[in-house]
């Protein structure tokens, strides 16, 4: 890269006969410019003068080649400078205003005159120069100005209170100079130093001092003054060799209201208050137009969004919280709860691309998860206590989902506080989350009872109305039964879909709640089970998905298989999750809810075994879904399997009671006998093949009453999507 140069350039630097201001006139004026060191020469305070100062930088620029010219004014007689720049070289480029003094005291003891006086140099002198200048630079349509501002403005310095108000008044200075110059090609920036000077020498550690070398900082400023350097408007932070860039940036925030007809209260300000001051999402603002911008689009939100949902009875607070996902997210809490390539059927909830890619019902309940954890509900739910997040156990989950749910998108959840029943050593609150689209419409209800220990006691009501009820499980033994074990790094996994408490993942804070180890979350347990019921009775289509209830009993240990009893009856299974390996209950009392049951014989059933097991299997579940129809068919059906001519296995279906079994019927006679080979029978429950034609071409041989079988059809027909 070729030098970057000044060369016929005017460069006037303000307090430049020491410290920061001194190597930045000896940096241009070794890159060709004409300098002017201006400095006052007086004490640290603003103390005194003399032209001493100046006169030594020049003469070390002149001896080395340099041109530069002495100014002994003021800052606060910026017009002086500039004309001094004018009177020796004709002209002025770059302005670099720096000159400083320190007039430290803490607040309650800064006199008028340490106010005005640090405010006089910095900031008044920075304007004057600055004025002087400015029409000058607009004329021949080229200028370049610094700014000088400290960290003691933007964070604040013990003893520093006038010296960073008028630091933080440069960066307000700078901010509208640069906009009001930037169509003549006037760019004004700001430095915000750290370097080894007189100002610092007592502030600084000394090891650091010796670091913090002007030198190493006069390459920033010099290169935001070139011509080739296009930014305007920039705060740039520098020292001991390195820089960096700040900027301001503002949270998402809130509305404080739910339309422009109502007031704000400074209720409604405390409700949202965290929501305000929450970072995530927020935005870098480079203009007032931008910053006003977003406003307006807020509110333009609540007029259309809150306002009018509210009129068709959806969200009613514009308080609720703000849920965003993605497929990301979706395929994170998919891992979270054991989908794995290995199951089939569930590369749809691990890969974006999928054709049928979707989201695990339970992933729902993340949004009113979120929605409590911000949420103070529990602050006020319990009557003269104040209950936070730890002391809480999640007893009961019911989740239904009501609309459409998409691979990613955005919800926006309204808590409420259904009841709080007094339990004597807790409380049990009812939480009602209800989750809607951002333009209103409902599309999912989450309920969570929370048990807040040591919170009784109050005097409330034992038991409740709201909460949805747990279910007894059927007496008999389970119509199916799934077992997947999880993983050592289970909960590592899952605490990425944002529940991030320790005790999941941090062996300390295990013991200190009374572990050995951390444990699985309860809702990861939730997630499996409702993932394997819909495994066996939906074919993993989450649309048929309606509702699901479960009671947490018993923690799981990353690691421990999960087994999944399930019991059918109708569009309801009811289920009990337990631990394999300690045969330990770990979800009781639920049940899902499904639209339509979809169950199909599973690929590895169909390539291990006879064909037709599978297609029985699924017969003795609708069966047991709808005895009353198997009844209304009524008779006795033998079937002989064959394969390659042989008879490999017979089937009883007697559905005069209603039970279908593996061999010849017992206690009863059949009335119609089927012989069918085992492929072909496939090919009949798929619909493949007809009955008639395989009755004709002797595929199909009946014996016994041939009326009966064809009464048959209703049970078979069931099984078209075999
Ligand atoms: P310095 O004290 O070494 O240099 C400041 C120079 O300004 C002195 O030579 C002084 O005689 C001159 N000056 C004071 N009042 C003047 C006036 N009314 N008119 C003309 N000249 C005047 O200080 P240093 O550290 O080089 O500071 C330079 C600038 O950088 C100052 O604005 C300071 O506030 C700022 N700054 C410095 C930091 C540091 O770590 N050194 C940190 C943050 C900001």
């Amino acid at each position: 890269m070729s030098e970057l140069r000044f060369d016929d350039r005017v460069v006037v630097v303000t307090g430049a006969g020491a410290g920061l201001g001194r190597a930045y006139a000896h940096l241009f004026a070794s890159r060709g410019a004409k300098v002017v060191v201006n400095d006052l020469g007086g004490g640290r305070h603003g103390d005194g003068s003399s032209s001493k100062a100046a006169d030594t930088v020049v003469e070390e620029i002149k001896a080395k080649g340099g041109t530069a010219v002495a100014d002994y004014n003021s800052v606060v007689e910026g017009d002086k400078i500039i004309k001094t720049a004018l009177d020796n070289f004709g002209r002025v480029d770059v302005l670099i205003n720096n000159a400083g003094i320190l007039r430290d005291k803490s607040f309650t003891r800064i006199s008028d005159q340490d106010w005005d006086l640090v405010h006089q140099v910095h900031l008044k002198g920075s304007f004057k120069t600055t004025q002087a200048a400015f029409p000058i630079f607009k004329k021949q349509n080229y200028g370049r100005i610094i700014m000088t501002a400290s960290n003691s403005g933007i964070y604040g310095n013990f003893g520093q209170a006038n010296y960073s108000a008028a630091k933080m008044g440069l960066i307000g200075l700078a901010n509208t100079i640069a906009i009001e110059g930037k169509r003549s090609n006037i760019h004004c920036n700001v430095i915000i130093p750290t370097a080894a000077s007189r100002l610092t020498e007592d502030i600084l550690p000394p090891d650091i001092f010796a670091e913090l070398k002007p030198e190493l900082i006069a390459p920033v400023v010099a290169y935001l003054c070139h011509e080739s350097c296009e930014d305007t408007g920039l705060y740039i932070d520098s020292a001991a060799g390195w820089a960096g860039k700040y900027e301001i940036v503002r949270s998402k925030g809130s509305l404080l209201r739910k339309s422009k007809n109502e007031g704000v209260s400074v209720e409604n300000v405390k409700n949202v208050w965290e929501k305000i001051k929450n970072m995530e999402g927020a935005s870098r603002l480079s203009s007032i137009e931008e910053a006003t911008g977003s406003l307006l689009t807020a509110l333009e939100e609540m007029e259309g969004g809150a306002s009018e949902s509210k009129e068709n009875g959806a969200v009613e607070n514009v308080d609720g919280d703000v849920f965003k996902y993605n497929s990301r997210d979706v395929i994170i809490y998919a891992l979270g709860v054991g989908s794995s390539l290995k199951n089939e059927g569930e590369l749809k909830y691990l890969y974006e691309n999928h054709e049928e890619f979707m989201a695990l019902p339970s992933f729902f309940v993340l949004p009113a998860i979120q929605a409590m954890f911000m949420s103070d509900f529990l602050e006020r739910a319990v009557p003269g206590r104040t209950v936070n997040l730890s002391q809480v156990l999640h007893g009961e989950q019911y989740i239904e989902i009501v609309g459409d749910l998409p691979t990613e998108g955005t919800l926006v959840s309204k808590i409420s506080v259904a009841e709080v029943m007094d339990k004597g050593s807790g409380a049990a609150v009812v939480v009602n989350v209800d989750s809607y689209t951002p333009k209103g419409d409902l599309v999912l209800r989450n309920q969570s009872v929370v048990f807040c220990v040591g919170a009784g006691g109050f005097g409330g009501p034992r038991t409740g109305t709201k909460a949805i009820q747990c279910v007894k499980k059927p007496a008999r033994n389970p119509d199916k039964t799934v077992s997947q074990q999880t993983g050592v790094d289970q909960a590592a996994l899952y605490r990425l879909s944002g529940d991030l408490n320790p005790l999941h993942i941090d062996p300390n804070m295990a013991i200190m709640s009374g572990f050995k180890t951390p444990i699985l979350h309860g809702l990861a347990t939730f997630g499996y089970s409702i993932r394997m019921i819909l495994a066996v009775y939906a074919n993993n289509d989450c649309k048929l998905f309606k509702a699901c209830k479960a009671r947490f009993v018993k923690p799981v240990l990353p690691g421990q298989t999960l087994k999944v009893d399930m019991w059918r009856e109708s569009n309801r299974i009811y289920f009990e999750t337990s631990i394999a390996e300690t045969d330990t209950v770990v979800i009781g009392g639920a049940y899902l809810d499904l639209k339509s049951i979809n169950m199909q014989p599973s690929v590895n059933k169909l390539s291990s075994g006879l064909q037709s097991d599978a297609i029985f299997e699924f017969i003795i579940d609708q069966v047991k879904a709808d005895p009353g129809k198997a009844k209304s068919v009524g008779g006795v059906f033998l079937y002989n399997i064959t394969k390659d001519g042989k008879q490999v296995k017979q089937w009883t279906m007697d559905l005069k009671s209603a039970s279908v079994y593996e061999g010849a019927p017992k206690d009863v006679k059949a009335n119609t006998t089927l012989t069918i080979s085992d492929d072909d029978f496939l090919l009949l429950a798929q619909g493949k093949l007809n009955p008639q034609v395989a009755f004709m071409k002797g595929k199909l041989k009946i014996q016994g009453n041939i009326m009966l079988a064809q009464k048959l059809a209703p049970i078979l027909k069931a099984n078209s999507k075999l």
